[in-house]
């Protein structure tokens, strides 16, 4: 059995610092900032679920004022925004203070957003709750609200002083949110770690759902997916070059949410929408002669098979182009996409026609494992 112990990925910008063992990692930290005053910004979950074991383990947070926010997609905004910036200046809080976010990518987007601006900027510690932000949201310093329908308009690259990672706040999660999270572990294997993706394929993801939070096979995920992203994020911290390739998925996914939350389709995990964005880029990533058909075919049968069916009516097609053209992802007009050459393997900044995408949103629709040939020749 693989020994679980903390570690601390990189150390440049925001380290890392993984495992179960970290609160006194963290109680020192904070002690060392002499904050003047510290903020845990939490949702209805983490402050029910997190928040207790978090005050527990770190006697520095006793005074920790707490600040709350509805958890959901739609708490990401300028308004919230506002209205935190409100709080800290009637609190008094002058440029020493510290912003904790106790929660998943929502809470870490948006208190990033507030620490970022606030007084020009105050310092920030992100402790992430879900797989996703474990993953991804938490890591790397950028920051956002989305703007009406447009997911992470408006924000900031603006590091954290360091981000804790407590594998054993994943039992806090729905299966739904777990599953959603995982897509982003799926997407950094396809995208820089070929033997990840390796281990990763052996598992269906429904199988992969029922291993428990504290078992060494999602620490070892996590620690993968965070030192990859951390390490990429170091190279390029401001989305030159590198960075994007942790786009993939993104471009059609961020299209896919925008849609459903504009027309009010239901609700979209992020991961879902992205794990359907990965599947029209490996399309694309084939139709451009990038990646093999038998390449495609494994990655969408893993994916198909892992993740819900997002279906795309064909009039709903032209809208969630928009939102494609609107996004930040494109160069001179474009939408650009990154690809894939093979897993563990990206290809960047690949611009695609209007009716490319279209043909990858219809492949989303129509893929099932046995007639991927069909539509790769349509
Ligand atoms: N979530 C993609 C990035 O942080 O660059």
């Amino acid at each position: 059995m693989q020994k679980l112990s903390n570690r601390i990925v990189t150390v440049n910008r925001s380290p890392v610092i993984f495992g179960p063992d970290s609160y006194p990692a963290l109680d020192r930290l904070v002690k060392s900032m002499h904050p003047h005053r510290v903020f845990i910004l939490v949702d209805e979950n983490t402050h029910q679920h997190c928040m207790p074991q978090l005050f527990n383990s770190v006697t520095t947070l006793a005074g920790a004022k707490v600040l709350k926010i509805t958890g959901g997609e739609s708490s990401k905004s300028f308004d919230n925004a506002v209205a935190l910036w409100k709080e800290l200046l009637t609190l008094g809080t002058d440029r020493s203070g510290l912003i904790i976010n106790l929660g998943g990518g929502v809470v870490s987007d948006l208190g990033g957003f507030v620490a970022s601006n606030f007084l020009r900027g105050i310092r920030y510690i992100n402790i992430p709750t879900s797989l996703m932000a474990m993953s991804d949201a938490a890591i790397g310093g950028k920051t956002a609200v989305n703007v009406g329908f447009m997911k992470n308009q408006v924000g900031s690259f603006y590091p954290p002083a360091a981000i804790f990672i407590f594998p054993l706040f994943l039992e806090t999660l729905s299966r739904d949110h777990l599953r959603s999270g995982f897509a982003e572990i799926v997407k950094s294997a396809l995208i820089g770690n070929e033997g990840l993706w390796k281990k990763i394929k052996a598992h269906p993801v429904s199988e992969v759902l029922d291993i428990p939070a504290d078992s060494p096979f999602w620490h070892h995920l996590i620690l993968a997916t965070a030192t990859l992203k951390n390490r990429i994020v170091e190279r390029d911290f401001r989305e030159k070059k590198e960075r994007k390739a942790l786009n993939f998925g993104h471009t059609i996914g961020h299209a896919l949410e925008s849609y459903f939350m504009q027309t009010g389709a239901g609700e979209l995990f992020h991961g879902d929408a992205v794990a359907a964005g990965m599947m029209g880029a490996v399309w694309l990533s084939a139709k451009k002669n990038f990646l093999s058909p038998a390449q495609l075919e494994v990655v969408c049968r893993y994916l198909r098979e892992g993740f819900p069916r997002i279906k795309i009516e064909n009039d709903a097609i032209p809208e969630v182009l928009g939102f494609m053209k609107s996004d930040k992802k494109r160069m001179a007009g474009l939408v650009t996409f990154t690809l894939l050459a093979k897993p563990g393997t990206p290809v960047l900044n690949i611009p695609c026609s209007e009716d490319e995408v279209t043909e990858a949103l219809e492949f989303i629709n129509s893929f099932s494992p046995s007639h991927h040939e069909k539509s790769l020749s349509q």
